[in-house]
């Protein structure tokens, strides 16, 4: 019975011997709310947010144009930047990192491409768990272009409004990003240097394929499934038909 229901109770009881009970003691004051704090409070958090978004951008990135090593100092950063504790967050965080550190653990690109899908799903855990309401500015897509750089152009930003419809969780991104993706072309023939080959092609379908499974994949967990062989398809095709110069040491 909490304190205040056994007060009622008792001064209940205390009236039938008294008709005219005192009137019950005023409730304790509320503790002051502080607005300014929890806005300061909230800007911190949204501060350390808008850091984790650029580096997991970048870590997309750094995944889809066959960077893994970038992409491993990318999951590094999450693994060793801390986050203000919160309540109920502990668990959350703990799987973000752990998600990063298998990133930093991943043999090939085929594989960091899956774990890294994995890893926005657990930005996006922690978001649905918080109620947390995550935006994400609008940016115009690259023109419709003949031309393979625009085209790719094209992709690249596609895929981030993906990535963003997958880290927020956000519908309207991911539907966005899917919708594009599903309607751009790319020049295989271009793609493949002019050269006859099979498996140019076969990727460039394997990524208009996974876009128009992907404008109907709601569930967020399918959606992750599906950016992970989106990525490793866009890598893969990166490593067969524009080697990434290795940096130097
Ligand atoms: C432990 C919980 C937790 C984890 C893990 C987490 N976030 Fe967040 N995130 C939040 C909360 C809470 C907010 C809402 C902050 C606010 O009130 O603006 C938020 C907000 C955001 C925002 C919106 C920021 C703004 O300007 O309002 C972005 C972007 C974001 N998170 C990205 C990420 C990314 C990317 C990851 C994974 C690498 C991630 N978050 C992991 C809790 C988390
Ligand atoms: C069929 C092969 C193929 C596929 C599939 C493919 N690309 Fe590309 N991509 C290329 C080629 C070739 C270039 C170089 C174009 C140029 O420089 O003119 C390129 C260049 C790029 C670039 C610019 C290079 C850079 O380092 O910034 C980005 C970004 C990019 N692709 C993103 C993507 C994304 C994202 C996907 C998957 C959604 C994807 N690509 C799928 C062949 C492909």
């Amino acid at each position: 019975m909490s304190p205040r229901l056994a007060t009622t109770v008792l001064l209940a009881i205390a009236g039938c011997s008294d008709p005219k009970p005192p009137p019950p003691p005023a409730p304790p004051p509320t503790p002051p709310v502080a607005p300014a704090k929890v806005a300061a409070d909230a800007s911190v958090v949204a501060e350390h947010m808008t850091e984790h978004f650029t580096v997991i951008v970048e870590l997309q990135h750094a995944i889809a144009t066959g960077k893994l090593d970038e992409a491993q100092r990318q999951a590094r950063w999450l693994i060793e930047h801390e986050l203000p504790a919160r309540e109920g967050w502990p668990m959350f965080v703990d799987d973000m990192k752990a998600a990063a550190q298998q990133v930093v653990e991943a043999r090939d690109l085929p594989a960091a491409s899956v774990l890294a899908a994995r890893l926005g799903r657990t930005c996006s855990q922690c978001h649905e768990r918080q109620a947390a309401v995550v935006t994400f500015p609008w940016e115009p897509a690259p023109e419709q272009s003949s031309v393979l750089a625009v085209q790719m152009r094209r992709h690249q930003w596609a895929a981030v409004r993906l990535w963003e419809g997958l880290v927020g969780p956000s519908d309207e991104m991911w539907k966005q990003g899917a919708e594009v993706l599903s309607t751009t072309q790319l020049d295989t023939v271009a793609a493949a240097g002019g050269v006859a080959r099979g498996d140019v092609p076969a990727l460039a379908a394997k990524v208009r394929e996974l876009a128009v499974r992907a404008t109907s994949t709601s569930d967020h967990n399918q959606r992750a499934t599906l950016y992970g062989e989106l990525l490793s398809t866009c890598s893969g095709c990166h490593q067969l038909v524009r080697p990434v110069p290795v940096p130097g040491p």
